[in-house]
């Protein structure tokens, strides 16, 4: 503020300067104006004076003369006039002019002597006089002088007034001046200021949410608003990744999780409190083909989940989409599972035909899932898939609410995108049970999920929930971004939690995982690859659904390019392709699925020595899939966006002869924890190629080396351990 002041202090010194200097200037001229024009005048009244005068003036009587002067006498500004002899004495004089003066006779002697008009100002009586001398001649000689007195009190007075009148208009001015300064100041330069140190204090804070309230006032200041909101957003995330990496690093001096000790620390902390477990794809699907049969989906979801409430027990509530699914459940549409070995309930919900088109091929699917990854399949809204969508997670959230009905506090625990109403349809009708949803794809920016036409009532939803995770910090921020963008709530960045409604959710990154060490146990008898019949020496693998997100045509790309940059591994590789279709109904999926097996197809047709693809398109158990994991030299994932990617984890674990390369994309979650893979962008098909030769060509030590940090990092941060960090933010939440 003193800075404001100094400012306006300097303007008016400056403004003073000018109108001082432009005062005298004008005073200056006006003063030389009224001389000059005084002088004009007088010397045109002596001249007509000199001519009634000198003729004869020796001769003529001293009363004559008097009478002339006096006649004049009345003259205005005229104060007086005298008539001086050769001596410089008075010979006729007006009554008002002191003739005797000295210094009025000098001016008179003066001219005589020069014989020329001599002028002067004097004060006389308290009044500013001019007067003029003008010689008198007699033939050729000087014999007298007239003298002029006139007024020139007005020259003073009308300088006055200019200085007056500059003076009173300066003093109006700057005072506006001042004012409109200060304001000025105060308005586009000061206010700006102290938003942007507020900016940049909240953005080293960690509360750049504040910032953005500011914007509209900052003025030619406005462009700094992205840059510092975007500084302030990096340090946010460098603080709170360095935390999160501190909090695994302190962590990972635990022991290992397993699921006993997840049983028993689930006991310890939620009491009586039931889990339920809530997702659209159930664990276990019972299908009739003469006999029921039943089998486990191919789902990250599923895999990460089902050794969770398999290990702590309670209840799971899903689709039942098998065919034998509603001939195994009894009355209240439940099954125990494991069919074989029964640890917790699974309840079944049944949608119609039309409801499973609208809510889970339409909008989950056709909709949320391409919107929330980038793999340039355009997301399809319909208002119709939105209804049913709205109408499936309330019929999720009336089974919830009967399952809980006589329970109190529950843990409600719901997956994915297909039921992020659910959250908020639950706390409406019960507040005390603790929610929480796991997003288990990524979340893309504010700016591609601002395309979905139903994004308020999504996020609303899912802020319904105590607890919001997601597999990585990246994707909490979206989210975090995505949330102040659409809807008007308070933001904590720093606590990472989100008020809207008088209800905090917290968000928080939970990287998901794999049940290691206990998984699936398989060991490699050696038939997998002689019933295929697979004799070359080098083999990869990758498992995948055949999903447009994966990645699979750019990675049957880089196979190709891979045996024609390095021709010496034709007829002495295999790939194997592990493809279980998924959402075949989809037509996106469906021409994806043509696309492939063509590719497959034309790689395969290219080198005569062997077919370097052996593309498996069916649905595998775990325990064949870990045997694959366990023959192959690399395992080879593309995805093109994927929340985590569990197969890449899934190798890792399969390895416990430390060897073998996990070749991985970068545009995976698991990427950003599993930093001993050798990273690829898969959509350079020179790199991929190139990262499939270092791996077959990568020393053993080197491979054991990059295997036990893989496995270390996996183990360290597992299924149960994840599960065990949601547990307990959970309970500390409610
Ligand atoms: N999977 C399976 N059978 C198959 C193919 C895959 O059980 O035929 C499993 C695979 O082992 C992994 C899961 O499906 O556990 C896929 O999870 P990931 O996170 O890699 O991708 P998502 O399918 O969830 O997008
Ligand atoms: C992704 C989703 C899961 C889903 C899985 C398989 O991993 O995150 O929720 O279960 O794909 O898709 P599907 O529609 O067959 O369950």
């Amino acid at each position: 503020m003193r800075q404001l002041f100094i400012a306006v202090f300097a303007i008016i010194v400056i403004i003073t300067l000018v109108v001082v200097v432009f005062t005298a200037d004008q005073a200056y001229r006006e003063e030389q104006r009224l001389h000059s024009d005084l002088k004009q005048r007088s010397t045109l009244l002596s001249e007509s004076l000199k001519e009634s005068i000198e003729p004869n003036f020796i001769n003529k009587p001293d009363q004559q003369l008097q009478y002339l002067v006096n006649k004049f006498e009345a003259e205005e500004r005229l104060v007086g006039m005298n008539i001086y002899d050769n001596k410089a004495n008075p010979t006729a004089t007006s009554s008002s002019l002191t003739a005797n003066i000295p210094q009025v006779k000098q001016i008179a002697a003066d001219a005589m002597d020069q014989d020329q008009n001599a002028e002067d100002f004097i004060q006389l009586g308290g009044r500013k006089i001019y007067l003029l001398a003008t010689p008198l001649h007699n033939e050729n000689s000087v014999v007298g002088a007239l003298m002029i007195a006139q007024n020139a009190g007005y020259i003073d007075t009308r300088l006055e007034e200019i200085w007056k009148n500059n003076l009173v208009r300066f003093f109006i001015q700057s005072s506006l001046l001042s004012v409109a300064s200060l304001l000025l100041i105060y308005w586009v330069i000061y206010k700006p200021v102290r938003n942007l140190q507020e900016l940049l204090r909240s953005a080293r804070t960690g509360n750049p949410q504040k910032n953005l309230q500011n914007v509209s006032s900052l003025f030619f200041f406005k462009p700094l608003v992205k840059e510092v909101t975007s500084v302030g957003k990096s340090l946010i995330e460098a603080r709170s990744a360095a935390s999160e990496e501190a909090r695994l690093r302190m962590e990972q001096l635990d022991s290992p999780w397993t699921a006993h000790r997840l049983k028993e620390y689930s006991k310890d902390i939620l009491g009586s409190r039931p889990i339920i477990v809530v997702s659209n794809r159930e664990p276990f699907i019972h299908t009739k083909n003469g006999n029921i049969n039943y089998y486990v989906p191919a789902s990250g979801m599923v895999t990460a989940i089902e050794p969770l409430i398999n290990a702590c027990g309670g209840t799971w509530i899903a689709h039942g989409s098998g065919n034998a699914d509603k001939l195994v459940v009894d009355s209240e549409d439940k099954i125990k599972v494991p069919p074989d070995d029964p640890k917790y309930t699974l309840k079944r919900v049944w949608l119609t035909e039309q409801e499973e088109k609208g809510y889970y091929l339409g909008f989950s699917n056709g909709g949320l899932w391409p919107l929330c990854h980038i793999a340039h399949v355009r997301p399809v809204f319909k208002k119709e898939d939105w209804e049913e969508y709205k109408k499936v997670n309330d019929k999720f959230t009336q089974a919830i609410l009967s399952e809980i009905k006589n329970q109190e506090k529950p843990v409600i625990f719901i997956q994915d995108f297909h039921l992020s109403l659910v959250p908020k349809m639950i706390k409406q009708t019960r507040p005390d049970a603790t929610v929480s949803i796991f997003w288990h794809t990524p979340w893309p920016n504010e700016e591609i999920f601002s395309v979905c036409p139903w994004k308020k009532e999504i996020l609303d939803g899912i802020l319904g929930a105590d607890l919001v995770g997601f597999h990585t910090l990246a994707y909490c921020h979206n989210f975090v971004d995505s949330v102040s963008k659409e809807l008007e709530s308070l933001i904590d960045v720093e606590q990472f939690s989100i008020t809207r409604n008088n209800h905090t959710s917290h968000i928080k990154p939970f990287p998901i995982s794999i049940p290691f060490p206990n998984g699936p146990q398989s060991k490699d008898d050696g038939k997998i690859l002689q019933g295929l019949n697979i004799k070359t020496k080098f083999v990869g693998v990758g498992v995948d659904r055949l999903d447009y997100t994966k990645g699979l045509l750019e990675k049957i790309k880089g196979i190709e390019i891979f045996l024609k940059n390095y021709p010496q591994y034709q007829g002495n590789f295999t790939f194997i392709q592990l493809a279980v279709p998924s959402k075949s109904k989809i037509p996106a999926y469906e021409q994806f699925v043509k696309e492939v097996d063509r590719e497959v197809d034309r790689v395969n047709s290219l080198f005569k020595k062997n077919k370097p693809i052996i593309w498996l398109k069916k649905h595998h158990t775990q325990e064949e899939i870990y045997k694959f994991y366990k023959v192959a030299q690399f395992c080879l994932v593309t995805s093109l966006h994927d929340g985590m990617n569990l197969v890449s984890k899934e190798f890792v674990a399969a390895r416990d002869d430390k060897k073998g390369v996990l070749i991985l994309s970068q545009f995976t979650g698991a990427a950003k924890e599993l930093k001993d893979a050798i990273i690829i962008n898969p959509y350079d098909a020179v790199e991929t190629a190139n990262a499939i030769k270092t791996a077959l060509e990568m020393p053993v030590m080197e491979q054991v080396k990059r295997m036990s940090s893989l496995r270390e990092m996996v183990k360290g941060y597992n299924i149960y351990r994840w599960f065990a960090e949601i547990l307990k933010t959970m309970t500390l939440l409610g």
